[in-house]
């Protein structure tokens, strides 16, 4: 008998605005309005990538904006309480799977230089400091670094994201979680 729970990655719609929101609070102190996040849905070049529940319960999500060759990560976030268990992990490989789609070359993003789980999880994708950019988070004058990730319209980096998947799987399934 299978008694895993089966969650989906797909691109979110305007029928999640509030569970973003939500989640947005939680774990970004409010970061982007309910408005930001319309326009993250609406505009082509952005993908707003959830993880979710088969009763559409969202449990994380990320979102992408493609700049010419770019693909710029600018949120990650998973519900507090199911932090922990692979999700994570799960939304960046699909972020970088439609990096990937969309033909794109390498991915940048920013973060604060003391969130170690996010460091450590964009590493586990070959993530590289680049650069840092003092004081660059107004409310802590916190120091944000930049990630890079280069190679991703590679062969070599298509067979690392199958391989990943099926990681990222394998750990799901011990948690009660089918992708
Ligand atoms: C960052 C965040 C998205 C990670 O999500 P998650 O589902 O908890 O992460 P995962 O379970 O997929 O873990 C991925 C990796 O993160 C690291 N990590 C996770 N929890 C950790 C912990 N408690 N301590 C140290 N590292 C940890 C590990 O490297 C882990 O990989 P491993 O299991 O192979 O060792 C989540 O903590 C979050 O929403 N934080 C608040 C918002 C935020 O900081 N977003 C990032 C902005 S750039």
């Amino acid at each position: 008998m299978n008694l895993s729970h089966r969650i989906y990655l797909r691109e979110i719609d305007q029928k999640f605005l509030s569970q973003l929101r939500a989640i947005d609070c939680a774990c970004l102190g409010d970061f982007w309005s309910l408005e930001a996040y319309q326009r993250e849905i609406d505009n082509s070049s952005s993908c707003v990538l959830g993880l979710t529940t088969e009763n559409h319960q969202l449990l994380g999500f990320g979102c992408l904006w493609s700049i010419l060759e770019e693909a710029h990560i600018t949120v990650l976030a998973v519900r507090p309480e199911y932090q922990g268990q692979s999700f994570g992990k799960a939304i960046v490989w699909g972020l970088l799977k439609k990096a990937r789609d969309r033909k794109l070359e390498w991915a940048t993003l920013e973060v604060r230089a003391s969130n170690h789980v996010a460091i450590a999880l964009y590493e586990s994708f070959g993530f590289k400091e680049i650069g840092r950019r003092p004081k660059y988070y107004e409310v802590t004058g916190e120091d944000a670094l930049m990630l890079w990730r280069k190679g991703i319209h590679t062969e070599e980096f298509s067979i690392l994201l199958e391989h990943w998947h099926e990681l990222i799987s394998a750990r799901l399934l011990v948690k009660g979680w089918n992708l």
